[in-house]
């Protein structure tokens, strides 16, 4: 299932990523921003249970957080996206993908995995650009492959062939994306799209 972020700071904080004028320190500024957005979205149904409490005043019943999280960012561009995750949820759990796709065929490579226990834990695999799929597609498999049951993908810009591919390889993992774009270019870059992201993020 397929979830457009809608909030007008969403399609600000997008216009400013996608400008070319835009520089690291700004962009990285703006990744924050955004991903704190989807964030929120891709936790809002978490499950919580009862907690009793003494308030200054008299006993009372709260709610508190009853699952553990885990966060997956897709190295390198994801990592600009884990801090609002981790801002916001202490005890989150942060494990890591090394993808690079291909310049030539795009096809991603794997280097680098660094993964903490998944079982049990809502995972959220976070990495801003879904273009033609295969990153994300290789991350959930090794996710899975690993014991994830609750698995979440949160992306800045998306594809539309990139959610077509998710969803036929992991039809049920929500994917969460800031925007849906109108399609790949022939070095299946994403159109309008904002560039290569892990680039922009750490001026290289
Ligand atoms: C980018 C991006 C995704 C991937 C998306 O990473 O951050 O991981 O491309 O493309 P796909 O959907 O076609 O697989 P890249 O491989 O450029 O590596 P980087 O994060 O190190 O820049
Ligand atoms: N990776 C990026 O950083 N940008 C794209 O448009 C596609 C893949």
């Amino acid at each position: 299932m397929l979830h457009v972020l809608n909030h007008p700071l969403g399609a600000h904080i997008l216009t400013h990523l996608r400008d070319r004028t835009t520089h690291p320190a700004t962009f990285r500024t703006l990744t924050y921003q955004i991903s704190l957005l989807l964030a929120l979205q891709t936790t809002r149904d978490l499950a919580t249970r009862d907690h009793l409490i003494d308030t200054p005043l008299e006993t009372t019943v709260g709610r508190v957080l009853a699952r553990p999280l885990a966060v997956i960012p897709i190295l390198r561009a994801g990592l600009g996206m884990v801090q609002p995750f981790t801002d916001l949820f202490p005890d989150v759990s942060v494990g890591y993908v090394g993808l690079e796709r291909d310049h030539v065929t795009a096809v991603a490579r794997s280097y680098y995995q660094k993964l903490p226990p998944l079982a049990g834990k809502r995972v959220i695999v976070i990495d801003p650009m879904l273009a033609t799929g295969g990153s994300a597609v290789q991350a959930l498999d090794v996710l899975r492959s690993e014991g994830a049951t609750e698995l979440y993908l949160a992306c800045i810009v998306s594809s539309p062939e990139g959610v077509r591919t998710v969803e036929a390889a992991h039809p049920d993992v929500p994917i969460y994306t800031a925007a849906l774009d109108r399609e790949l270019n022939a070095k299946r870059y994403i159109l309008p799209g904002l560039g290569d992201f892990g680039d922009r993020l750490y001026g290289t």
